[in-house]
């Protein structure tokens, strides 16, 4: 059985989703936005190019780390980028941002890498187009159907209603500030709740919406535009939660991740972690500019049990799963995913990996079309590759399984990991060696 244990406190980086609404949100306002506890992904730097490729200046600030002034010159006042809109690996740059632009009078190429240019983009551009943006798929791709590389050519929108069949708060978000610049109103229902971060950020920065039922947001046509505002970034809980489960796993450890943000429609894996029976505490809640935020406390509880993840809950945990999976190859019993068809269709095909990974090192997993059933092993041998496909998320996972595991793993690549957390390893190393 393996030594490590993990323990100290750590401030994970900033909120990868937050991150990205705050850059594309400053659009909506006309004049300086300072933006603190910036995330350093990768991904929030292909937003930032590709909003600058449309008017805004954004600049770090000297001797401030994590902090970004935007100088914005106004929705009205956005323009054609001059070349592509490369969203490099992020489908919340492309999706949102062809949302943005549909209502801007210009057009915008949009592309990304090879596992962008597979990813869905019908279930957004589809929706834009009904609402008047004339959208044209170019060769140049992978030849998959509805997918990067396309062009969105912008034009006075007209509002409508949408009930999305998926939980996606990136479509809801983009049909939201797609509507923001459309005739009449734009309402959008969810089929469940996922992360909120849109709205409270429209609170925040005053732009007006309505919620008519539970699951719905409608807006208007956006009459004035926010000034000079400050916006902070809490701690990114799907980072932290990485090490939340391998505080869970590893016999005598006791971590506690700060600032983190405890958005409803991100807290799956504390649920999941509780109901496996680990000891995980939300300690010291506050609110950062309308988004709550906790310090979590994870200490080891002995062996996990089984528990199961329905369909209606996934989109609260959606980026969690892969790391969620290893605490049930763990546990004493079985993890049943269930309804996360979803994953099949984010960086990698999260399901077949996770699937293929954990029986590289010695669980028992069924995958069905929707779902895992994991059942856990008491000691998991490791001593295997670990397969990445290029999965920023695949590769934390295997990094963790690597410290939970008898003997090491041998990761395909590591690289990919700069897409959500460039000092994942470094911090990983600090918890081990407290
Ligand atoms: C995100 C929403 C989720 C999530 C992604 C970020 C967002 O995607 O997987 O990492 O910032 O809105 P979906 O909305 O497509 O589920």
């Amino acid at each position: 059985m393996t030594k490590n244990s993990l323990a100290g406190s750590l401030a994970v980086p900033g909120d990868k989703s937050v991150t990205h609404r705050a850059l594309i949100f400053s659009s909506l306002c006309k004049g300086t936005v300072t933006i603190s506890g910036i995330s350093p992904a990768q991904d929030c730097a292909s937003t930032a190019s590709c909003m600058r490729s449309l008017g805004l200046t954004i600049d770090a600030v000297p001797g401030k780390k994590n902090m970004l002034v935007v100088n914005s010159p106004g929705l009205q006042n956005l323009h054609a980028p001059d070349s592509v809109l490369d969203a490099g690996n992020s489908g919340t740059t492309m999706r949102v941002m062809s949302g943005l632009v549909a209502g801007r009078p210009f057009a915008c190429r949009f592309d990304g890498d090879e596992s962008l240019r597979r990813r869905p983009m019908s279930r957004i551009l589809d929706l834009l187009e009904k609402m008047g943006a004339v959208i044209s798929y170019e060769s140049g791709g992978n030849g998959k159907k509805g997918c990067a590389p396309f062009v969105v050519t912008g034009t006075k929108l007209k509002g409508l209603h949408f009930d999305l069949p998926i939980a996606s708060a990136q479509v809801q978000t983009a049909l939201l500030l797609a509507g923001l610049q459309a005739q009449g109103t734009t309402s959008v229902t969810l089929p469940q709740i996922a992360r909120d971060h849109t709205l409270r950020m429209f609170k925040h920065i005053g732009v007006p919406f309505e919620q008519p039922a539970a699951n719905t947001i409608a807006v208007q046509e956006l009459a004035i535009e926010a000034k000079d505002l400050e916006l902070k970034v809490p701690a990114d809980i799907s980072s932290a939660a990485f090490f939340m489960v391998a505080a869970a796993c590893l016999p005598g450890s006791e971590v506690v991740l700060q600032n983190c943000g405890i958005n409803l429609g991100r807290t799956l894996v504390v649920d999941v972690l509780k109901r496996m029976g680990a000891d995980v505490e939300v300690l010291d809640t506050a609110e950062v500019c309308g988004e709550p935020v906790a310090n979590i406390r994870v200490r080891y509880a002995g062996r996990l049990k089984g528990a199961t993840i329905s369909g209606e809950e996934i989109a609260s945990g959606i980026d969690e799963i892969p790391i969620l999976a290893i605490a049930g190859a763990l546990c004493d019993g079985e993890l049943r995913v269930e309804g996360a068809e979803e994953l099949r269709h984010k960086e990698s095909d999260r399901l077949e990996a996770i699937a293929t990974n954990l029986r590289s090192i010695g669980a028992q997993v069924s995958d069905t079309t929707d779902g895992l059933v994991i059942t856990g092993a008491r000691e998991l041998k490791g001593g295997s590759v670990w397969k990445t496909y290029d999965d920023h998320r695949l590769a934390m996972s295997g990094l963790i399984a690597s410290v939970i595991c008898a003997e090491p793993l041998k990761l395909t690549e590591t690289e990919s990991i700069k897409i959500s957390y460039p000092n994942f390893k470094d911090d990983l190393k600090s918890l081990l060696a407290n």
